[in-house]
């Protein structure tokens, strides 16, 4: 229980670390939280710079929620305290200590969670955002129906994380709830 406690408190440490932040910053471009849909997250520096820092953006917030997850394992965590340990790393990124508790919407730290703990379930749903992009266009439609596949993803390949996705899902459509009603209205802005 203590390890598991340090390892939680690790991952929310490190899933407080917003990186749209300090990558705009290394890029020169204006802060992520005044741009676009606000959102200090890879598509919205994507809005504002480009592939690369967005690029930069989701694979620095995948590795923060990777990291922990992998170290748990390699420690022999159990998968429960390893899923637990993803969902700080997630609930870091939404709810970050050093930004007023005010962060994102989880997509790329849950993605590096999962490749930690379940990689054949997170690619087949990482194959969905893609198609739900490549055909809509808009990223947080990709988003949402890519988590909401999760859970049955899991379900039916890694079944023993199935709570872990489902979680997940809850709380990244509940972090969505903006662009839903933006989507609902046919206002949501597309690539
Ligand atoms: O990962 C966040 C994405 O699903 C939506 O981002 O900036 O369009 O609200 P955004």
């Amino acid at each position: 229980p203590l390890l598991t406690t340090l390892f939680c408190a690790l991952a929310y440490l490190l899933g407080s670390v917003l990186f749209a932040i300090p990558v705009c910053q290394a890029w020169g471009l204006p802060d992520t939280r005044a741009q676009g849909s606000g959102n200090p997250g890879a598509t919205n520096v994507y809005r504002t710079g480009g592939w690369a820092p967005a690029l930069a953006t989701l694979v620095l917030d995948a590795a923060k929620g990777w990291l922990p997850v992998w170290l748990a394992h390699q420690a022999g965590l159990s998968l429960l305290a390893q899923a637990m340990v993803a969902l700080f790393a997630v609930t870091g990124h939404m709810i970050p200590l050093y930004f007023r508790f005010k962060g994102g919407k989880g997509v790329a730290t849950a993605l590096g969670t999962g490749l930690a703990l379940a990689p054949l379930t997170t690619l087949l749903i990482s194959a969905v955002w893609g198609g739900v992009m490549w055909r809509w266009r808009i990223s947080a439609l990709a988003s949402i129906v890519a988590v909401v596949c999760g859970p049955l993803v899991s379900a039916l390949i890694e079944p023993d994380t199935l709570p872990l996705f489902g979680l997940l899902a809850l709380l990244i459509v509940v972090r969505h709830r903006n662009n839903l009603i933006r989507l609902a209205q046919g206002r949501e802005s597309r690539f």
